[in-house]
């Protein structure tokens, strides 16, 4: 019987690149445009452990993934012991190839609550959670955290160790602490000294935004492998390119359309609308007339009407560079 991480090994091969779990992002229908575009793992967006237990219809379906997708986990979070055995084990019924454990949320509402990067004050409470839920599980069980709670108390190292006592399979490490939020930058430094020491694979995970930067922090030794959020939101091509693929032409409307196909086979055409309209705004960012295209953008009500406008305004850049203009970028998230 092979360990859980060899067996995922087996089954999966030596994963690298990584496309970071995102709430309102990283749903089944960008998960899946991303695996097209070269990530090799992809995590759903945080659940709610009692909410799936509640069998709550939402969190049901924001379960679902597709079989184009796997390797694919499912994130939940919770502050109990309890709702998160048994919420990792309905991910596990529902096919999952991996549960991840949300350790990184900063939120306030899910932090007073004892849930996310709360998590990690209670390093041995911490250790019977790992303990527990594993126990109860047959496919691998992967955490996500940040570097500690605050700069005071940064205990990744410890919660690592733990984490591989308790026979967890990877650590994803977002570089920060919890008071930290999304200013300053991930600390590559840490999670290098963390990564040295440890006997489980470090996905190092903060700050990546182009190829280059994500293969010298596997090749310099910062980490076994990487994850990327919003750099793959500026290029999503960014996982091609860290596979060596030359993309001659990053032209938007082609994968926009891809978009739109998948969204509308997985979504019904309001939430696809709604979905679509976000990800187009951000597609635009950096583009000539970008705040005239947003503005015009949310005026529309119908899918039809979207395409259009996206049609119109794509076509009319294709040669177009886009500047990143280095404005901070969706500076808040669950973890
Ligand atoms: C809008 C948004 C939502 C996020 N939601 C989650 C989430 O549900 N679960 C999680 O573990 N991390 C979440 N994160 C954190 C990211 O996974 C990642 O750790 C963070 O953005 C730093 O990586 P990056 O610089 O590559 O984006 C979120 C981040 C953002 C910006």
């Amino acid at each position: 019987m092979l360990d859980p991480i060899s067996l995922f090994k087996e089954r999966h091969g030596d994963l690298r690149y990584f496309f970071a779990p995102m709430a309102g992002i990283s749903d089944t229908v960008f998960r899946l445009l991303m695996r097209e575009l070269g990530a090799q793992c992809v995590v759903s967006e945080l659940l709610s452990a009692e909410g799936l237990i509640r069998g709550g219809q939402r969190t049901r379906d924001m379960m679902h993934f597709d079989e184009r997708e796997r390797p694919v986990g499912i994130q939940i979070f919770g502050h109990q012991i309890s709702s998160l055995a048994e919420a990792a084990k309905i991910v596990e019924a529902s096919g999952a190839d991996f549960v991840d454990l949300n350790f990184g949320c900063p939120v306030k509402k899910v932090v007073c609550d004892g849930g996310g990067a709360a998590w990690l004050k209670d390093p041995v409470k911490l250790g019977e959670l790992l303990q527990t839920v594993k126990r109860g599980l047959r496919i691998p069980l992967t955490i996500k955290v940040r570097t500690g709670w605050d700069e005071n108390s940064r205990n990744v190292k410890e919660v690592v160790h733990v984490a591989a006592e308790s026979g967890v399979s990877w650590v994803a490490i977002h570089g920060r602490t919890r008071a930290q939020g999304y200013c300053g930058y991930a600390d590559w430094e840490l999670i290098r000294e963390v990564a040295i020491h440890s006997r489980i694979p470090i996905v190092g995970n903060g700050d990546i935004t182009d190829s280059k930067m994500a293969r010298k922090r596997i090749d310099e030794g910062y980490a076994h492998a990487v994850m990327i959020g919003r750099g793959a939101l500026k290029n999503p091509w960014i996982f091609r390119e860290i596979l060596g693929e030359k993309i001659e032409s990053k032209q938007f409307l082609p994968l926009i359309h891809r978009h739109f196909d998948l969204a509308v086979e997985k979504k019904d055409r309001h939430r696809a609308f709604l979905s679509l309209k976000k990800f187009l705004a951000w597609y635009a960012a950096g583009f000539p007339n970008s705040g005239k295209f947003r503005f015009e953008l949310f005026q529309l009500e119908d899918i039809d009407a979207l395409r259009d406008h996206a049609n119109n305004y794509f076509e009319s850049i294709t040669e177009m560079p886009k500047i990143d203009d280095g404005q901070p970028f969706l500076m808040g998230g669950h973890g």
